[in-house]
């Protein structure tokens, strides 16, 4: 296997971070393909852990080329903090480990204030990280954006950033009615980390092309999860960006080379951070038990996450979204020792019953049907409770695809490969 995608099944931190780190033992090149810094991704090595929000997972990896391509947002204070942080370990980065797509679009203040000012002051609240992603994908569509190759030229990033104020001056002057960063603030601001971020900018998707030609193994690594897709998530409640398989095609490219394998990552149960329907929300005492054990708690925002059973018609549906070929379920060691222990395996809708969550269905109205699971006891190590093998295969079967990784703790070694990726 040589390209392998690795993509969140639900609505994201379904422990993605952990599984690429670990794949990209294997791997040689690593890439980022969309999102920003909304994303929250952890790796636990021993005792130190590291939240990656721009860098791909396999950083820490020092054989690997981590790439942000061109499809992601990029705010370069926040990525240059990162960087920062990254280096404060024994990593060091270079043009030989890291390389940012000189076509990524830049998130600006202007974004990040508009992003704050529409969740607080406008009427509908999607529950945002407040990073900026709506406005930074809104004005790369409206052909405005600017690019990270403009950080680098002085002239064009002072034209862009004048034909943006033009618009957003208005709107923070008259509907918001709050302060902004004057264009001289923010092209000094810019420009200055254009000069810090310059030996790290390049030509993605020419060095992708060229790995898979030298017959490298190329891992890429979403961010955010299917179901918060703009086009196939649960809209208006998403992200602006395309977190499904497709956003691979646009956001970074497989040039010379086709999608092997795409992993979904899955949790065992389901988490959702900020607005919007969830059919399986425990809104009760095992739902914030959950959340206590697996700690909920978003690694961006620290929010606490919406925790509810495992929703079988979802990820049917993530399935068909975006071809999964496998899955890998996470944190099944929060579920051990449960007093019961529910799947939900269809929903109720206006009196019909749906085994799989098609579009069409107002999913704040599917009344969720489970199926019972006698709860297992396990502590891993094979040969499983017959109690956990029944729950797995019963999981496998209904998805149609095999769990070709199991975790069960946070840190590299409570993992289980049943299946050879790379
Ligand atoms: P991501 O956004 O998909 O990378 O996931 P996050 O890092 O936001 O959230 C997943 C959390 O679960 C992190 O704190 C991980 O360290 C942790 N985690 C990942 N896999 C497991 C697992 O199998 N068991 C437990 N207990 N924690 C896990
Ligand atoms: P990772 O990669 C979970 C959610 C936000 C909000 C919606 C829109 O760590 O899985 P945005 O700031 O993107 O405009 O917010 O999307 N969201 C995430 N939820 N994990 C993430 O990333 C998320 N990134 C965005 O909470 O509901
Ligand atoms: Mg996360």
């Amino acid at each position: 296997m040589k390209t392998l995608a690795l993509i969140g099944a639900q609505w994201g931190d379904e422990g993605k971070g952990k599984i690429t780190d670990l794949l990209s033992e294997k791997a040689d090149i690593i890439v980022r393909y969309q999102g920003g810094n909304n994303a929250g991704h952890t790796i636990w090595v021993g005792n130190k852990k590291t939240v990656l929000h721009f860098i791909p997972s396999g950083i820490l990896h020092p054989h690997t080329l981590s790439i942000m391509g061109h499809g992601m947002v990029i705010e370069p204070e926040a990525l240059w903090a990162e960087m920062q942080g990254i280096e404060s370990t024994s990593i060091k980065l270079s043009d030989k480990n890291f390389l940012i797509s000189d076509h990524a679009t830049i998130i600006t203040s202007y974004h990040k204030l508009l992003d704050a000012c529409r969740e607080n002051q406008g009427s509908l609240k999607i529950g945002t990280t407040g990073k900026g992603i709506g406005p930074a994908y809104e004005e790369k569509m409206s052909r405005r954006s600017i690019k990270v190759r403009d950080l680098l030229d002085a002239e064009t990033l002072k034209k862009k950033l004048s034909a943006i104020l033009e618009e957003k001056s208005v709107l923070f002057e008259k509907l918001y009615q709050v302060n902004f960063p004057s264009r001289e603030e923010e092209l000094e601001r810019l420009l200055s980390f254009g000069k810090k971020l310059a030996p790290f900018i390049g030509d993605s998707f020419r060095a992708i092309d060229q790995g898979i030609r030298d017959g490298k193994k190329v891992l890429y690594e979403g961010a955010q999860g299917i179901l918060l897709d703009i086009d196939y998530g649960t809209y208006p409640y998403v992200t602006s960006s395309s977190t499904a398989v497709a956003g691979i095609f646009s956001g970074a490219g497989i040039p010379s080379g086709e999608l092997e394998e795409v992993l979904g990552i899955t949790k065992a149960y389901t988490t959702r951070v900020g607005e919007g329907p969830f059919p399986t929300e425990l809104d009760n005492d095992l739902g914030e038990f959950i959340r206590q054990k697996g700690h909920e708690f978003g690694a961006t925002t620290g929010r606490n996450r919406r925790c509810g059973w495992l929703d079988l018609p979802l990820l049917k549906y993530s399935v068909k979204c975006s071809k999964l070929t496998s899955i890998a379920l996470t944190k099944l060691d929060i579920l051990c020792n449960l007093e019961e222990l529910k799947v939900c395996t269809h929903y109720e809708v206006d009196g019909k019953t749906f085994d799989c969550a098609y579009p069409s269905l107002d999913l704040s109205k599917a009344k969720p049907i489970y199926k019972d699971f006698t709860p297992f006891k396990d502590n891993f190590s094979e040969p499983f409770s017959k109690e956990l093998e029944n729950y797995l295969s019963f999981i496998e079967n209904s998805l149609g695809i095999k769990i070709g990784i199991l975790a069960f703790g946070p840190e590299r070694k409570e993992i289980l490969f049943r299946k050879d990726y790379f």
